[in-house]
């Protein structure tokens, strides 16, 4: 086991992944709130969703686009993305020498330190709601808390096919939402990082009296605390440099990303991820 060993220059790129284009959601609080940092995004597009698969192989493709980032030089790596933060991180952290965080613990701290009636619930992929890791990481700190998970395994695919604020979206979060509802939750933590990108929609079903919590804020809160703490902040505010990468379909994503993030994405490269072993 390695753990973190800084030997990095500060104007080093950030690497940030997810399986698709949810991880752009954490890259855009990334930019809102330490616009000098640049950034490195992977979108494992080939292979997602993430959610439905195993441990092992989240654990698997996560070393893959780990090595794929600490092969362009970057100084941190965020996993933007639930499931491999559940399943994954851990393991993967402990075998690289740069600062690496998630967005569970985030988010659930946010949750747990906000709620009124300490009733949650949390949304997520099949895997990130089987692996418990919200309710621990939630009772943790605060055990007073009940947590209520819901797995909505057809929202990934709805907002990668831009399916954003439509009729079948709203009927599916009405449908997995509505078990939620009637547990009288004050707070919904939207636990995957695609789930922002429907939030108007998921606003609609619950109302105005839930709070929604969006990880990917406290995420870039948490970045930029990391890269304080090791000295590793830039503040050179580098001009537009970000790269974007996929496993598939550059062109669409590049669509996408453009209709998300507050800066131009210029270009982006269809990578063989399976290549680098
Ligand atoms: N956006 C991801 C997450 O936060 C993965 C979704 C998927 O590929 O299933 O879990």
């Amino acid at each position: 086991m390695k753990g973190v060993v800084i030997n990095m220059i500060n104007t080093a790129p950030i690497g940030v992944f997810d399986s698709g284009v949810g991880g752009l959601t954490v890259v855009k609080e990334i930019m809102n709130q330490i616009p000098g940092e640049s950034i490195i995004y992977f979108g494992d597009t080939a292979r997602l969703p993430y959610g439905s698969k195993s441990r092992e192989t989240v654990t698997r493709y996560t070393r893959q686009i780990v090595r794929f980032l600490i092969s362009k030089d970057v100084k941190a790596i965020v996993v933007a993305c639930n499931t491999a933060s559940a399943f994954a991180l851990e393991t993967v952290k402990g075998e690289v020498d740069i600062p690496m965080i998630g967005v569970v613990k985030p988010g659930a701290k946010v949750a747990a330190e906000t709620t009124k009636n300490g009733r949650i619930g949390v949304i997520g992929t099949e895997g990130t709601i089987q692996s418990g890791i919200y309710s621990e990481i939630l009772s943790k700190t605060n055990p007073k808390v009940e947590v209520f998970g819901k797995a909505c395994p057809l929202f990934v695919p709805l907002v990668e096919e831009g399916l954003i604020d439509d009729p079948v979206t709203r009927e599916m979060a009405r449908r997995y939402i509505g078990v939620l509802l009637d547990k009288q939750i004050d707070t919904l933590v939207l636990g995957c990082t695609h789930y922002p990108l429907i939030r108007n929609t998921i606003r609609q079903v619950v109302g105005d009296n839930i709070n929604l919590v969006n990880p990917a804020y406290e995420t870039a809160k948490s970045l930029a605390e990391v890269l304080e703490r090791y000295g590793l902040n830039n503040d050179l505010r580098p001009k537009n440099n970000h790269r974007f990468y996929v496993s598939d379909g550059a062109d669409k994503f590049k669509k996408f990303a453009n209709t998300i993030l507050p800066c131009e994405v210029m270009e982006t490269k269809d990578i063989n991820i399976e290549e680098l072993g």
